[in-house]
């Protein structure tokens, strides 16, 4: 069994994103920029942001936070959105995500303009991003990706199942894996999913993304898959210091004996996203995607 070690390659990624943002400003050209919104003070959210604001200062990006109340009208978040379309030093931003159930998710994601939805939800990013057209990928699905390539794991005429369904990991990672060049023969299960076990146990790669902790026990794992877990949830955890710690959808200490390759919870999935997130960002201040 080989660790996937996310956190080493997330780390080898934003040395390369550096050294590419020294020569644009070798160049007499701009600092990306990246901007995130957080609405209200939810613990992961909160956390996330602060990782992807601090990762944009290691790689030479500008960032900018700006943070609102939970009370806060879906008008002036749209408001919000809509200045950050028009401020031209500002690459690309992200609304975090979960957003109070008085605004509408939706309504805000296609409030953002295409070209700097550098989370690639925005339904022209997810559309173009299915036929195979050039596109922001959301985060998590690309640094999935990523990992597989950089660990030469071959994905051409694997069976890939896919636990979830979720718009932001489940569905679009279930389509790029499918596409040409990746090359697998993908399953979607979720909730409703007859014979889940079997399904799963079919999986050469089998990719948990349910948030539901510890969820993918033994005997729903092949002897030999590649196991990727996208599950980050907190449990109380006394014995740390902030009382909790994060775990992923996978029972690892039971399914990763059985693996060749696996990653853990935290330092898998997690460092992937938000260097894809960077990576979006840099092509969004070349205007690379189109
Ligand atoms: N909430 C959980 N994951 C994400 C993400 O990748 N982007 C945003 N904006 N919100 C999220």
């Amino acid at each position: 069994m080989e660790l996937i070690d996310g956190k080493k390659v997330s780390e080898q990624i934003k040395t390369e994103i550096a050294e590419q943002v020294k020569q644009i400003v070798a160049k007499g050209g701009k600092k990306p920029h990246l901007a995130a919104v957080l609405v209200g003070t939810d613990g992961g959210s909160v956390t996330y942001v602060n990782h992807k604001v601090k990762a944009c200062e290691q790689v030479g990006f500008t960032s900018t936070l700006l943070n609102f109340d939970d009370s806060i009208s879906e008008e002036k978040l749209l408001n919000t959105v809509k200045e950050l379309n028009e401020n031209a030093d500002i690459d690309g931003f992200i609304v975090q995500l979960p957003l109070p159930k008085h605004i509408s998710e939706q309504k805000v994601l296609e409030a953002i303009s295409p070209d700097k939805d550098v989370d690639g939800f925005h339904p022209v990013n997810f559309g173009k991003m299915s036929i195979g057209l050039s596109a922001f990928v959301s985060a998590t699905p690309k640094g999935i990706v990523e990992l597989l390539k950089r660990y030469k794991i071959e994905t051409k005429g694997k069976h890939c199942v896919v636990l979830g369904r979720s718009n932001i990991v489940g569905r679009p990672v279930s389509i790029l894996l499918s596409q040409k060049g990746l090359d697998c023969t993908v399953t979607v299960a979720h909730s409703r999913t007859e014979n889940l076990n079997e399904i799963c146990k079919q999986a050469d790669i089998l990719i948990a993304a349910i948030g539901s902790p510890g969820f993918v026990k033994k005997d729903m794992v092949k002897t030999g898959a590649v196991v990727i877990d996208v599950g980050t949830t907190r449990v109380d955890a006394p014995e740390t210091k902030a009382g909790w710690r994060l775990k992923g959808d996978v029972n690892f200490d039971e399914v990763a004996p059985l693996c060749s390759y696996i990653t853990p919870v935290p330092g898998g999935v997690g460092p992937m996203t938000i260097v894809s997130l960077l990576q979006n960002t840099l092509l969004a201040s070349q205007k690379s995607i189109k």
